[in-house]
């Protein structure tokens, strides 16, 4: 296992499997642990007769094989070993806040309370890009009758998190616990929600990709989303929140001078090729931010022993936090890495937080930098008509960036 603190960096990284990295942190050292684990949909039925039996052991149930996704490390969810040591190094009244699928959401919520967390809420998180699945039976069957219109699965539209918290030891008011610990409580103030009429609310638990179709869907329903019409998520009364699921943007944020051979694979997109984050299932960074938000303070450490592309990172450092992060794979392992190191760079640069304005000042500083070299060149060589078409088409490219950025950001342009 490979561990990178760089001095005076508010992060920390490690490579390899994260029950060996969690040894070396203290007990009570954790503010918060914000992961996105593996979610077990295995092609394998689980057997709660025998997750307790193991549990009653304290031994791990594991499924083995490989998840939805086709990788080994999406078979299993996150064991009982893992919870026991989140346990550990968490301070009382510390959050835990973990995504799992719809499916084997009970699992994962079992396998935290076993280990002695308490669950306090699920949160939904809302999207319109979910694939279905499921097998029509009539395909498989033309001659049989009555099969019309039978299916095997319904439409994906949600993934369910799991908030649960390490308990405040008995006798110990929150209050208390927050002064000696600054955990225990919800952030509730930092993740207000601003309704249209530009009054502030308390967020709801449901968090949604912010298209028109999801948010028709809960407030009427709508042909694509396919959600039932819930009136009673009036959106003016409910505000909820709209995060989109990560878009390129997102994904490539702080990559723009990672150097890597490995472009995303054709997995899960044949024409992909080009992408620089290799990972397969990219959390928004706007999602991240808001879960970061909901569970720490400022200065507080967040954890994520589920690295991936190291989206949960970049999130705490644009919300202020210290980060520790684990991943067991070298490649996805380099893009978090650069991916983090990146956010630290720009975030003290240009001192925002927004990761769409950071990228887009990134863009503009290479832009007006390329723009210098190439006007030294034409001052050397005036009459090299090349020098002065670079420098034309890098003026419209500065033009369209700035406009971008007026657009979205009029203050800050
Ligand atoms: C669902 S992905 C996280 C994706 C991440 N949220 C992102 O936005 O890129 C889970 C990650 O956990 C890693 N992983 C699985 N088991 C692990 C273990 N025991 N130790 C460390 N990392 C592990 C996998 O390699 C995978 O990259």
């Amino acid at each position: 296992m490979k561990d990178k603190k760089k001095s005076n960096q508010p992060f920390t990284l490690h490579l390899g499997n994260n029950l060996d990295a969690l040894a070396k942190y203290p007990d009570q050292s954790i503010h918060a642990v914000v992961i996105d684990g593996p979610y077990g949909m295995n092609s394998k039925e689980y057997n709660v007769q025998e997750l307790a039996k193991q549990y009653l052991k304290g031994e791990n149930y594991l499924l083995g094989g490989k998840g939805i996704v086709g990788m080994d490390w999406d078979s299993d969810l996150p064991t009982l070993a893992l919870a026991k040591e989140l346990l550990r190094v968490l301070k009382p009244g510390g959050f835990v806040v973990c995504f799992a699928a719809a499916r084997t959401y009970d699992i994962l919520v079992f396998t935290l309370r076993w280990a002695g967390f308490q669950i306090k809420d699920q949160l939904i998180w809302a999207y319109a890009s979910g694939v279905p699945k499921g097998q029509w039976l009539e395909n498989q069957a033309e001659e049989v009758e009555g099969l019309a219109g039978l299916n095997t699965s319904l439409k994906p539209a949600v993934e369910p998190i799991v908030l649960a918290q390490k308990p405040i030891p008995k006798g110990v008011s929150v209050l208390e616990n927050y002064e000696q610990h600054g955990t225990g409580a919800l952030n509730i103030g930092a993740v207000q929600v601003t309704r249209k009429d530009g009054e502030t609310r308390y967020p709801a638990n449901i968090i949604t990709d912010g298209s028109k179709v999801v948010e028709k869907g809960f407030t009427g329903g709508d042909s694509n989303f396919n959600a039932c019409s819930l009136s009673i998520l009036d959106e003016l009364l409910n505000p909820i929140l709209y995060y989109s699921k990560a878009q390129v943007r997102d994904r490539e944020f702080g990559l723009d001078k990672h150097e890597s051979e490995i472009r995303r694979n054709a997995l899960f997109s044949g024409n992909d090729t080009d992408f620089k984050n290799i990972h397969p299932t990219v959390k928004p960074l706007a999602l991240m931010r808001h879960l970061v938000r909901l569970v720490s303070r400022p200065g507080d450490i967040v954890m994520d022993c589920f690295l991936g592309s190291g989206s949960t990172g970049c999130a705490a450092i644009l919300e202020n936090r210290r980060f520790i992060g684990m991943e067991l794979n070298q490649d996805y392992f380099r893009v978090a890495e650069a991916r983090i190191l990146r956010t630290v760079e720009l975030k003290e640069k240009f001192k925002v937080s927004d990761p769409e304005q950071l990228t887009l000042l990134a863009e503009l500083e290479e832009i007006e930098t390329a723009m210098q070299k190439v006007a030294d060149s034409v001052l050397k060589d005036p009459k090299n008509k090349v020098h002065h078409t670079k420098l034309g088409t890098l003026e419209i490219k500065r033009k369209v960036c700035l406009s971008n950025l007026k657009k979205s950001y009029p203050i800050a342009a």
